[in-house]
C-alpha cells in the first residue's frame, strides 16, 4: 500500500515556501492501519512532525515534484527495489492524504527575495501549476485501489463528487477544515458507484481502520 501525507513546501528562496496546513495525522494512521493488518506500506511523507509507524517504509519529500516522482515509483512500479519502491509491479493500493499545493513559484530565487528592498507596498509572485498527482496516476491505476481526499470549507459534496471523476479516484473521503490538526474528524467516504458512509466524530485511528478496509472488501465500509 502506499500513502501520501502531510503538506508540500513549494520554495520561494532558500528561506521561504508556500505551503498547506496540515498534520500528517490522517496519513500516518492510515499508514499505522495497514501496517498493522499485515500490508507492506511505503508513506511518502511532506515535512511533518510525525513519528513513522512501526514497520512502515517513510520516504520524506519536500515538494509536489518530489512528491509526485515519489508516488510514481511506489504506486506504478519502477527497475529499482530500493527503499520507497515495490519494484516493477508497484503498489495494490494508494491513499491519497497529503495536503498537495496546487502551484508553485514559476521561479526558485538562489538568494532572498528581496521584495521589500524597493518600498513598494505591494509586491507579487508569480505561481505555475503543480501537477495533479492523483489524476496523473488515477488515469494508469488499472483495476487498483485509489483513494483520494478532499477538504472542503462548507457542504462541498458536489465538488468532492466531481472530483471522484476528474482524479479517476475509487473513492473520495469529504472532510472539512475542523480536521486540521485534530485527533477527531468526520467525514464522508464517497464512492464512485454512488455510495455514501458518513463517519461522525471518531479518532483519526478508527477513521484509519474503516479506509484500510476499503482494500479488503473494495466496498465502503459499514457507518
Ligand atoms: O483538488 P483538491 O486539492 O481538493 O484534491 C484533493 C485530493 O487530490 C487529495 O487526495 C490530494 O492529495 C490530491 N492532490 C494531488 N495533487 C495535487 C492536488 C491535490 O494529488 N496537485
Amino acid at each position: 500500500m502506499v500513502v501520501t501525507a502531510g503538506p508540500t513546501r513549494e520554495r520561494i528562496d532558500p528561506v521561504r515556501y508556500l505551503s498547506n496546513d496540515s498534520s500528517g495525522k490522517m496519513g500516518f494512521e492510515i499508514a499505522r492501519a495497514a501496517a498493522e493488518r499485515g500490508d507492506q506500506v511505503i508513506l511518502i511523507a511532506g515535512p511533518v512532525d510525525q513519528k513513522t509507524p512501526p514497520g512502515v517504509i517513510r520516504v520524506d519529500v519536500e515538494s509536489a515534484r518530489d512528491m509526485l516522482g515519489a508516488v510514481k515509483t511506489a504506486f506504478l512500479g519502477s527497475e529499482s527495489r530500493a527503499k520507497g519502491s515495490f519494484g516493477k509491479k508497484g503498489g495494490d493500493a494508494l491513499f491519497m492524504a497529503a495536503a498537495v499545493g496546487d502551484w508553485r513559484p514559476k521561479r526558485r530565487l538562489s538568494g532572498k527575495w528581496r521584495a521589500k528592498d524597493g518600498g513598494d507596498e505591494v509586491a507579487s509572485l508569480e505561481l505555475v501549476k503543480n501537477p495533479d498527482i492523483l489524476a496523473t496516476v488515477g488515469r494508469r491505476k488499472g483495476s487498483r485501489l485509489v483513494v483520494g481526499f478532499a477538504l472542503e470549507t462548507g457542504s462541498g459534496l458536489k465538488r468532492a463528487m466531481a472530483k471522484l471523476n476528474r482524479k479517476s479516484a475509487d473513492f473520495i473521503v469529504l472532510n472539512n477544515e475542523t480536521a486540521l490538526g485534530a485527533n477527531r474528524t468526520t467525514v464522508a467516504i464517497l464512492g464512485k458507484d454512488g455510495s455514501r458512509v458518513n463517519i461522525t466524530n471518531k479518532t483519526k485511528r478508527d477513521v484509519a481502520r474503516a479506509l484500510v478496509q476499503l482494500h479488503y472488501s473494495n466496498s465502503a465500509p459499514a457507518e
